[in-house]
């Protein structure tokens, strides 16, 4: 059983995927702790339903930044929730040193483009202004640089010619709740000494 830590800034339909996968049998995980950046972020509602601990990141004034304060407050949430792997979903602010280096390889991401294609945001749009015949999704490692730590899985859906971004969004999405709780599934097993 390996405790989870998650952070978001939207919605939380991928925290929610990970609640069912655990709730289905098919992940052997708790979810310690979810935070977000964002105080009316839909995620820790779906979390204070789920009866999950939740917190808020105070990222003080800052749009985008994610403070070095504000990483080393997260990184000491985590730990005294003793997360074992932290799984982004949907947190819109890029991860630095404090973070990083307090759970080395026990980070990860979930992206709506087939990485290394379209980092970064509104991927989807960007695939369909590219003109793209397909995409997909990707889980990652976090390292500091915007979606360019190694690729753990993926999966691809075809971009239809009637595809509007957010038509493409949403067909991505179900491969996103399908492949994150497998990677973390997979991530864990890699992290259990033998
Ligand atoms: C997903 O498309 C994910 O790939 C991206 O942000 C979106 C989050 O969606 N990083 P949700 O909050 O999990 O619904």
């Amino acid at each position: 059983m390996i405790r989870l830590g998650i952070l978001g800034s939207g919605s939380g339909s991928n925290m929610q995927a990970i609640l069912d996968a655990i709730a289905a049998g098919g992940l052997d995980a708790e979810i310690a702790l979810v935070l977000s950046d964002i105080p009316n972020a839909y995620i820790l509602d779906r979390a204070a339903r789920a009866g999950l601990p939740t917190g808020l990141i105070n990222c003080r004034d800052f749009k985008s930044n994610f403070p070095e304060e504000a990483q080393h407050e997260t990184a000491e949430a985590l730990r005294q929730s003793e997360v074992e792997l932290v799984c982004l979903a949907g947190f819109m602010r890029l991860l630095r040193a404090p973070l990083l280096q307090a759970f080395t390889r026990r980070i990860i991401n979930i992206h709506p483009s087939l990485l290394p294609s379209f980092p970064g945001l509104h991927a989807w749009t960007q695939a369909v202004e590219a003109g793209a015949t397909e995409s997909g999704c990707s889980v990652h490692y976090v390292d500091a640089g915007m979606d360019t730590g190694p690729v753990i899985s993926q999966a691809t859906v075809p971009v239809l010619p009637d595809d509007t971004p957010e038509s493409l969004h949403a067909r991505i999405q179900i491969e996103e709740h399908k492949i994150y709780p497998a990677a973390i599934a997979e991530v864990a097993a890699s992290l259990k000494p033998d």
